[in-house]
């Protein structure tokens, strides 16, 4: 069965689809409704790099609808460091799990495990390459600010390069007709088969190393880590390290519904006077993180989300 690998695997119908389903399940993900349609469903969580969000909002999301979740645990614990193949442990988890999120360090690798699996495969990140159900959240998150994905003016800042979340973003919100701002440090810009291909699909985009200078007519500005696991060259990343910082002063001039948006872990892109302002949205997306991952399992699992799903009230 079709899994999650990069945005191409949904058509916008789709994600606006999935996107509604996420909307309606907010009741769920808040504890206040309990709907068990995922009950006799296990997840695989293989996660074969660090993660927090992604990982716990998939077991979350899991369990508040009555779901089961298997996990790899600690890769130091498990047969990998036995030399066991990617192959292999793919073909074994698939026998125990009704559908798989994964995490891995090397590009490709999401694809490589759907070749093997039968189940249907989320791709939590794939080294440099992919994070198509980051970009479900963001979208949502998006969506639940502007009330709308098109046309708007999005900058995606920081580490282009070997930032996966951006990649996967950048994709979509070409699709629904966004101006894309590219702010990045040399080093760091998006690569070019990115950018040439987005530019095929007819993007509108503008490449700088300046962040300040595009803010004030931003809808939408999305901070990005500086991915240091990802560097060969200590040197390098000493060189671009704390490129972009931004602070609450610098957002006297921004629109006033303009959200800043980060996928987390932040190391010092945002500071935390930021964090009171009218713009900063990235705890409540990370907590959007639930249901769209909700969502996905679900229509990956071929479960309707009804309709209509009653608020039970507080939790
Ligand atoms: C991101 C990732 O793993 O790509 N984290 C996440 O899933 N929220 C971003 C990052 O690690 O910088």
């Amino acid at each position: 069965m079709p899994g999650l690998i990069t945005m191409d695997d949904l058509s916008n119908d789709e994600i606006m689809s999935i996107l509604d389903d996420a909307q309606r399940l907010l009741p769920v993900a808040e504890g206040r409704t309990y709907l068990p349609l995922l009950q006799g469903k296990i997840l695989g969580n293989l996660f074969f790099e660090p993660s927090t969000r992604t990982r716990m909002s998939f077991e979350t999301a899991m369990k508040r609808l009555g779901g089961d979740v298997v996990n790899l645990g600690d890769v130091k614990t498990s047969s990998v460091v036995k030399g066991e193949t990617l192959y292999d442990t793919i073909q074994m988890v698939d026998g125990y799990t009704d559908i798989i999120a994964m995490r891995h360090p090397r590009q490709g690798a999401a694809q490589y495990a759907q070749d093997a699996a039968r189940v249907p495969i989320l791709n939590g990140g794939d080294g440099a390459g992919h994070h198509p159900t980051q970009t479900m959240l963001d979208l949502f998150t998006i969506r639940q600010a502007h009330g709308t994905l098109e046309g708007l003016k999005v900058i995606l800042a920081g580490d282009l390069r070997y930032g996966r979340t951006v990649h996967s973003l950048s994709h979509a919100l070409t699709r629904f007709g966004c101006e894309l701002i590219f702010a990045s440090p040399e080093l760091l810009k998006m690569p070019a088969e990115i950018v040439n291909d987005l530019t095929k699909h007819g993007a509108n985009v503008t490449e700088t190393d300046e962040l300040l200078g595009s803010i004030a007519d931003a809808d939408v500005v999305y901070m990005t880590r500086i991915q240091k696991e990802r560097f060969a060259d200590e040197d390098e990343y000493t060189k671009v390290a704390g490129a972009y910082k931004l602070h609450a002063s610098n957002l006297e001039g921004a629109k006033e519904n303009m959200i800043i948006m980060h996928p987390l872990p932040r190391v010092d892109e945002i500071h935390p006077s930021v964090d009171g302002t009218r713009h900063a949205r990235y705890f409540q997306q990370a907590f959007n993180g639930v249901v769209a991952r909700m969502a996905l399992l679900c229509r990956l699992l071929g479960i309707k989300v009804p309709q209509t799903i009653a608020d039970g009230g507080e939790a």
